[in-house]
């Protein structure tokens, strides 16, 4: 029967995690403590909101919310300077060829994504007309790994859960698939993404049969 797919964004189309990494890290730089690629693993998925409050906790430091909202800014603002300059050379290896094939097959696809960046990034790389809905972090308002926005995504492709295949690279996304019932494909480190149902090193991974027996 029909299945379709929601992708992450961040970590799975691009890899945006190292801008990210630079603009939180010159926040901390400038509150003077040090913060590792260790560390932003823990914002991988995570809300931008979410990830102040994380990063503060590392360096120990204790805000006003005006404050918060003022780094909130320029964090922001940092990273638009690198996406800003993002192009289609900077798709993750296997992911055009994946959406190929997709439409070549008629699976629908949508994203589903924490980024509020998120339809900027897809107008960079010119892949924002690819996608069946854009589910992104200005359509949520609980961030993963609450289900919500792959549920949002569910129905914009007008199909239930159990026919959604979820691409995540994030701890918090898997189990945010998991939760809403969905088939997770973790992609990246398969000790850290423990608990999807599937698990590939990259895009490129990815058997050719993979949809098949999903379909039955
Ligand atoms: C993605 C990334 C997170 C990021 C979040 C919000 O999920 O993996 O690291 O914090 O999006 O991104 P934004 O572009 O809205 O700051
Ligand atoms: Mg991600």
């Amino acid at each position: 029967s029909k299945i379709g797919v929601i992708f992450d964004l961040d970590g799975v189309i691009v890899d945006t995690a190292k801008y990210h990494y630079l603009a939180w890290k010159k926040l901390a730089d400038d509150l003077g403590f040090e913060f590792t690629e260790e560390h932003n693993e823990l914002l991988k998925g995570v809300s931008r909101v979410r990830s102040l409050e994380i990063l503060l906790e590392i360096g120990g430091i204790s805000i006003s919310e005006e404050k918060k909202q003022e780094y909130l800014i320029s964090k922001n603002e940092d990273y638009l300077g690198f996406i800003t300059k993002m192009q289609a050379d900077e798709i993750l290896p296997g992911a055009s060829e994946l959406l190929d094939f997709l439409d070549k097959e008629g699976i629908k696809y949508v994203l589903g994504s924490a980024s509020k960046n998120a339809p900027l990034i897809l107008r960079q790389i010119g892949l924002f007309d690819r996608f069946a809905g854009i589910v992104d972090g200005n359509s949520v308002s609980k961030a993963k790994p609450d289900p919500e926005v792959f549920l949002i995504g569910a129905e914009k492709l007008s199909l239930e859960p159990n026919k959604c295949v979820v691409f995540e690279d994030a701890i918090a996304g898997i189990e945010a698939a998991n939760v809403a019932n969905m088939t997770s494909v973790g992609i990246g480190d398969k000790d850290t993404l423990n608990e999807a149902d599937y698990n590939f090193k990259d895009l490129t991974e990815l058997p050719q049969d993979f949809f098949d027996k999903l379909m039955n």
